[in-house]
């Protein structure tokens, strides 16, 4: 199995930060000046390549298998574990990790210092807040009964789904395993300890749903016909009579 390769090498006399993965995407190279706004493409031949749009700070630390997608952007001092799989436009903050195979769907963030342990799974579109962490252990220790450090075969890693738009605010916490609905809303410093439904806007310890929210992040406000509306979009949809969820109206 080919894998992707990142590195930086010295090159005409400029350092050249390369990226080579092994799928749809193959090759892009650039070059490092001071800062990033210096970083520039520089379109190297090979017969099956396609040149991508990569910005990827060299202080960052991405492994060598991870996959990174075109117009992604890695800030400093970011970590991208092994066979972790971004897509496009994806944008990584400073400090922030994401782990192990970790799978970050098309123009997600993952602001500041966030944390998003494996086996962690973010759809497209999912905004990550500063200092967020998705946990993977749900009774963790660092060594076993007998006194020895745990490795990972000592434990079974859960894993935090986010679908599609949802948010996850400041410093909030999501304890695996836990579901967030598609275009759900997570408070700044909530903790999160169970399933969140698409559309709900959950805050506090544990988080609670307070309101609902649309597409557009706001929330959704009660019309006249006993239907919950957001503002900004023109979008309307209804409570399900069997559960505490949304349903778009469409007709
Ligand atoms: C929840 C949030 C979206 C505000 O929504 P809102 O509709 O404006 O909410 P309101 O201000 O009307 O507050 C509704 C209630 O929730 C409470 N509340 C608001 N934010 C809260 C939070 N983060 N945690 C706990 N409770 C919160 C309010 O105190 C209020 O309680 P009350 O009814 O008892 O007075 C916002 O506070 C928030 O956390 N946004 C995320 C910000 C963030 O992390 N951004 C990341 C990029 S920096």
């Amino acid at each position: 199995m080919t894998h992707a390769e990142f590195g930086i090498e010295q090159q005409f006399g400029k350092r050249l930060a390369y990226y080579i993965s092994p799928a749809e995407v193959t090759y892009a190279s650039y070059e490092y000046g001071g800062n990033s706004a210096d970083i520039r493409k520089i379109a190297r031949t090979s017969p099956e390549s396609t040149v991508v749009n990569v910005r990827i700070q060299e202080s960052a630390d991405v492994d060598s298998s991870a996959i990174i997608g075109e117009g992604s952007s890695i800030w400093h001092l970011a970590q991208i574990r092994d066979e972790a799989r971004l897509g496009s436009n994806v944008v990584v903050g400073r400090g922030a990790y994401v782990g192990s195979g970790v799978h970050v769907g098309d123009n997600s963030k993952i602001q500041n210092y966030a944390l998003v342990y494996e086996p962690a799974n973010l759809a497209d579109g999912v905004f990550i807040g500063p200092a967020a962490v998705l946990t993977n252990d749900t009774f963790p220790r660092a060594i076993n009964p007998d006194g020895g450090q745990k490795d990972v075969s000592d434990w079974d890693a859960v894993g935090v789904d986010i679908e599609q738009g949802a948010s996850i605010g400041a410093r909030a916490v999501c304890v695996a395993p836990v579901r967030i609905g598609a275009w759900a809303t997570v408070a700044a410093g909530a903790v999160v300890t169970n399933d969140v439904a698409p559309h709900a806007l959950v805050a506090g310890v544990p988080a609670r749903r307070i309101k609902w929210v649309g597409k557009s992040g706001s929330p959704l406000e009660l019309n006249e016909a006993g239907l919950w509306e957001d503002a900004s979009t023109g979008d309307v949809y209804r409570e399900k009579e069997d559960s505490d969820e949304l349903e778009e109206v469409t007709e």
